[in-house]
């Protein structure tokens, strides 16, 4: 078998498609390494002391896992030095982190959600990193500002899943590629290319404990699935919930079904539980990169206008037929 690694692969996306340039070659080469670096640490688990809480809340009030703050730091330094960034930007920071005056700076802007699903940590489940890149604008400073891009604007995204294998799921704007890590190489290898997300499903995912908070679309939506073979759908459908976005998002992508943290009663004033820059829009353009769609009920996720940082969006995604059904519940 011909192993693609994920250099290869890289190398030859800029020099024959030309679809990247040397520094996003870069950045995607450090990120992937700095995924590798918290796939180790989440692996040593209780033996290197690194689960349960640090100790602190986030910026978004929620308590924080030490290895969310281990990400964080990894990801931080991985990428300070290349000369390929502007500025990065993550759920577990408030505000944007420069590129310190010692190093050189780039172009691109960096944003990430540095451990997805922390809370699956002290119970040996799939967590993930999810992240995103953007272009500076040209002349602006990279303050918060410049990262309020439509999701439409991004050059790249990608995810980690931190499961049974380590994967890297990336999109350049030309279709889904998916990296097996080979631990004993310590480098990606290409092991599924131009992923083609199913458009009709048999199997959704949502909290179903939120049910009383819904909106009436989604419970609507929600209990024709239920009602299966005798309900208006005509068929049985499953329900899958790993609560972590990464993992239920990857079996997604692996065998179709549609994803939904919608708007609630309970996540109303906060506009939605998912955070639209570095949860939300990277996992919407894998997603429609893979043939699938990805919403907030009311419109397209990509092109929202981020009003903050840490925006927060309901968020619906996954097989097209699925989630155009559930667009069309809210429209009606
Ligand atoms: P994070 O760990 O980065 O805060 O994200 C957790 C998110 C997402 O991964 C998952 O789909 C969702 O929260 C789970 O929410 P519930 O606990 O409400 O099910
Ligand atoms: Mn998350
Ligand atoms: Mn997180």
């Amino acid at each position: 078998m011909r192993r693609i690694s994920l250099s290869r692969f890289l190398i030859e996306e800029q020099r024959n498609k030309h679809v990247i340039s040397s520094e996003l070659r870069l950045l995607i080469e450090v990120v992937a390494r700095a995924c590798k670096a918290i796939s180790i640490a989440i692996g040593k688990g209780a033996l290197a002391d690194v689960l349960g809480g640090a100790g602190a809340d986030n910026v978004q009030g929620e308590a924080q896992k030490k290895l969310d703050v281990i990400s964080n730091e990894i990801l931080l330094e991985a990428n300070e030095w290349g000369g390929h960034l502007a500025a990065m930007a993550s759920e577990e920071m408030e505000l944007p982190h420069p590129i310190p005056n010692r190093y050189p700076k780039g172009e691109y802007l960096l944003l990430f959600d540095p451990l997805d699903g922390s809370s699956n940590i002290d119970i040996n489940v799939s967590v993930g990193t999810i992240f995103s890149v953007l272009q500076c604008p040209e002349g602006m400073a990279p303050t918060e500002q410049a990262f309020l891009q439509s999701g439409t604007r991004q050059l790249c995204a990608g995810y980690a899943v931190y499961g049974p294998t380590t994967l890297l799921v990336l999109t350049l704007g030309d279709g889904v590629n998916v990296f097996t890590l080979d631990r004993e190489l310590g480098s990606f290898v290409l092991t599924q290319s131009a992923v083609k997300i199913p458009a009709d499903t048999r199997e959704f995912a949502i909290n179903a404990s939120n049910n009383r908070h819904w909106e009436p679309p989604v419970k609507r939506y929600v209990d024709e699935l239920l009602a299966g073979k005798d309900g208006p759908r005509g068929s049985d459908f499953n329900m899958r919930w790993v609560a972590s976005m990464v993992a239920d998002v990857h079996r997604i992508l692996c065998r179709g079904g549609i994803f939904m943290y919608p708007l609630d009663a309970k996540t109303r004033e906060k506009g939605g539980k998912l955070r639209l820059l570095y949860e939300a829009n990277p996992m919407a353009f894998i997603v429609e990169q893979a043939g699938g769609a990805a919403t907030t009920g009311r419109q397209r996720i990509l092109e929202l206008e981020p009003a903050n940082l840490h925006q927060r969006v309901p968020v619906i995604l996954g097989s097209k037929n699925e989630v155009e059904r559930v667009a069309a519940y809210h429209a009606g």
